[in-house]
């Protein structure tokens, strides 16, 4: 598994730039000038699995919801969550908050003091994608390490830093599985135990930032509980390819679910009657989960249906996002003739195109998407 891990890690894959920059920006913050021109016919939208909708069997569920106020601890509904996702994931506890972003930011808080260093993969989504908060809410530093996400025991020992008064002190590492940025990549689960080895014998701890560790289970058949043996805290989002409006949960044990608890009261994600929002996240739990096999199926006949074409490289696609690469097209340009045909993809940087596949778009509908993108990009 190590060999493959390697293989995956420097393959041609490994060396897309996963550094921030600005076209990234602009497609998840820039104006949405596209809307009026599809809004008149069929819209594929494909740009993220946070785009989806609760059903009306979703919002039933809300509605029903037997609520109080979780501030108190007295929202049975929350509680039901928090329960079934610690079990899920085998730890002692779960704590609901309003986002994977908060979840993530709290195992920082939980973890770290200011001024400690973190050790994470490239383009790892708490140090790049949440808005600057590791550095003003923790106080932290990162140290990257491997290629397109992934990376190893080895790399992490050597970014180690000793003990001296002139160094940051390591205190955590943080895994993203699925990597999001990576295109959707598996962190290998024989890494994660190596990593976990690695970490204790040195007194550090292991943060997964598992936003879409359900489409990690489904894509190698482990359960949550077996992916999360290794770590001691995880992130888990209810809001990406299961479905749900809104939420996340930190996991991990009760002394840190009770530090959690506090920092959550402290960033502002204590709730009242939030049980309407855990009743959405455990229909999503309940019937979204398996069917997550659909969105990797369609991904890969998305995948299946671009790859011939010149000029366009496709990543290998583990579980529902593609990454698509193109050799000289610009890919704002292209994203943005894609979106005059109503199929809306997102441009991750001059090269780089990404499709996400999501429960509110079938594999027919991802197909037709792709013909259509294929059609520009074959011109
Ligand atoms: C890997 C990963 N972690 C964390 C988050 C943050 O989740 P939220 O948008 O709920 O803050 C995201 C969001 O897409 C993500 O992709």
């Amino acid at each position: 598994m190590w060999g493959s891990l390697c293989a995956i890690a420097t393959g041609p894959q490994a060396h897309r730039n996963l550094s921030l920059n600005a076209n990234i920006f602009r497609q998840f913050c820039g104006p949405r000038e596209t809307a009026s021109t599809i809004d008149r016919m069929r819209r594929y939208d494909l740009r993220s699995d946070t785009l989806t909708k609760p059903s009306l069997a979703m919002r039933a569920a809300m509605a029903a919801a037997d609520v109080g106020d979780d501030v108190y601890g007295e929202d049975p509904t929350v509680l039901r969550l928090e329960t079934l996702v610690a079990q899920l994931l085998g730890k002692e506890g779960a704590l609901f908050v309003p986002s994977g972003t908060m979840a993530n930011q709290i195992a920082l808080l939980v973890h770290t003091r200011r001024g400690d260093e973190v050790v994470v993969g490239e383009g790892t989504h708490c140090m790049q994608f949440e808005g600057g908060a590791a550095a003003a809410w923790s106080g932290v530093q990162f140290a990257v390490v491997g290629r397109g996400g992934l990376f190893s025991s080895e790399e992490v020992l050597a970014a180690i830093k000793p003990k001296a008064e002139h160094l940051p002190q390591t205190a955590l590492v943080v895994v993203e599985n699925t990597h999001n940025l990576g295109g959707g990549r598996v962190f290998p689960q024989s890494e994660c135990e190596r990593l976990a080895e690695t970490v204790r014998a040195r007194g550090l701890a292991l943060h997964m930032d598992g936003a879409r560790l359900w489409n990690a289970a489904v894509a190698t058949g482990l359960t949550p509980k077996a992916m999360a043996a290794p770590f001691d805290t995880l992130n888990v989002c209810f809001s990406k390819g299961l479905g749900a409006p809104v939420g996340s949960a930190f996991v991990g044990s009760r002394e840190q679910v009770r530090a959690a608890r506090r920092f959550r009261k402290m960033l502002g994600g204590a709730m009242r009657q939030s049980g309407i929002l855990a009743a959405a996240a455990i229909h999503a739990l309940e019937h979204n989960l398996d069917r997550l096999a659909e969105d990797h199926a369609a991904a890969r006949a998305f995948a299946a249906l671009l790859g011939g074409i010149a000029g366009v490289e496709v990543a290998p696609v583990e579980t529902n996002i593609v990454l698509l690469t193109l050799e000289s097209a610009d890919a704002h340009a292209i994203a943005q003739r894609a979106a005059e045909r109503g199929v809306l993809v997102q441009a991750m940087g001059p090269r780089t195109l990404r499709a996400v596949t999501h429960l509110d778009i079938g594999e027919e509908a991802t197909v037709q998407a792709a013909k259509i993108l294929a059609e520009i990009l074959s011109r």
